[in-house]
């Protein structure tokens, strides 16, 4: 990579895991991810979890190659692993560990010592609201506070690239405000899984959508609904040729005549949205 040439987070080619005795986790994939903020959206099952390991080299891909920062996660494994930070879906607090504890043991597991780490666990600490909180043991804090502590980890740690699997899954929705903004304030590049579309579109510059191990959707999102963007989406009504019925939620797409009548009818057309590509069969 030279200098001026712009850096892929990610370059991955021919991606594939099979797990002995099971269809295959990841079928092949071939994607650059070079935003600062990118999402793996998919549903349980499609492989955002192995993704995730395989590029912060907890896991072997089965064949094809991935390179993170521009290093091999094959041949530069280790110093990968000085450079980024991973955190696996699921992460939980200790109880009996206040934050600054949890910030100070993370960063002498990466080699930093106490006093050296003050410093920055202060800094991650107030970045992401927890400063107040941080000598209270994690027994006595909300679900949200909780998980800023490994997001806070994140900031300590000054790491080039951040993996954050499923970070808001389980938090009620002001406590997923909370991890968002905090995640909004990391350094370097974030790469984040989520089966939620509203994660997505809040914080991804980029999304790539997986589905039963292959990459159905790369891009903006906005880029993504370019082939869409003469159409408007009406609810409660079956018209045309897009319209479609999910349980018993109608939903219609229109071009702006058609959308036109319903709208003196008291209808209100919306603009189309992520969540709108699966609707439309986009994205299968
Ligand atoms: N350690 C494992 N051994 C065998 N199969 C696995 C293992 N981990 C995941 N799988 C399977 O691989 C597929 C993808 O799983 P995963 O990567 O966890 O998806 P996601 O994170 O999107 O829910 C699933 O079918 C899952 O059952
Ligand atoms: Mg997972």
């Amino acid at each position: 990579m030279r200098a001026g040439d712009k850096l892929d987070y990610i370059k991955a080619e021919g991606l594939k895991k099979e797990y002995p005795g099971r269809t295959a986790a990841l079928k092949g994939l071939n994607f650059r991810l070079s935003k600062k903020i990118s999402t793996v959206l998919g549903h349980n099952g499609a492989g955002k979890t192995t993704l995730l390991r395989i590029l912060s080299t907890q896991l072997l891909p089965s064949s094809g190659r991935a390179s993170v920062l521009g290093l091999d996660i094959n041949d530069d494994a280790q110093e990968i692993r000085e450079r980024i930070v991973s955190i696996p879906q699921e992460s939980d607090a200790l109880e009996v560990l206040t934050p600054y504890e949890h910030l100070e043991m993370y960063l002498s597991a990466r080699g930093i010592g106490t006093r050296e780490a003050s410093a920055s666990i202060d800094s991650a600490l107030k970045t992401v609201g927890l400063y107040a909180a941080r000598d209270h043991t994690a027994n006595t804090l909300s679900g949200g506070m909780k998980r800023k502590i490994f997001v806070a980890m994140a900031l300590a740690s000054n790491a080039d690239l951040t993996f954050l699997d499923e970070p808001t899954t389980g938090l009620d929705p002001v406590s997923r405000m909370e991890v968002w903004s905090a995640i909004k304030k990391l350094r370097g590049g974030v790469i984040l899984t989520t089966h939620y579309l509203e994660e997505a579109k809040f914080l991804a510059d980029e999304v790539m959508i997986l589905n039963s191990g292959r990459l159905i959707a790369k891009g903006e999102i906005n880029s993504l609904l370019k082939p869409y963007r003469h159409l408007v989406r009406i609810d409660g009504i079956m018209e045309g040729r897009k319209s479609f019925r999910i349980g018993d939620i109608m939903i219609s797409y229109l071009g702006d005549k058609a959308a036109l009548a319903y709208m003196k009818k008291g209808y209100q057309p919306k603009q189309l949205d992520l969540e709108d590509l699966f609707v439309l069969g986009a994205l299968k």
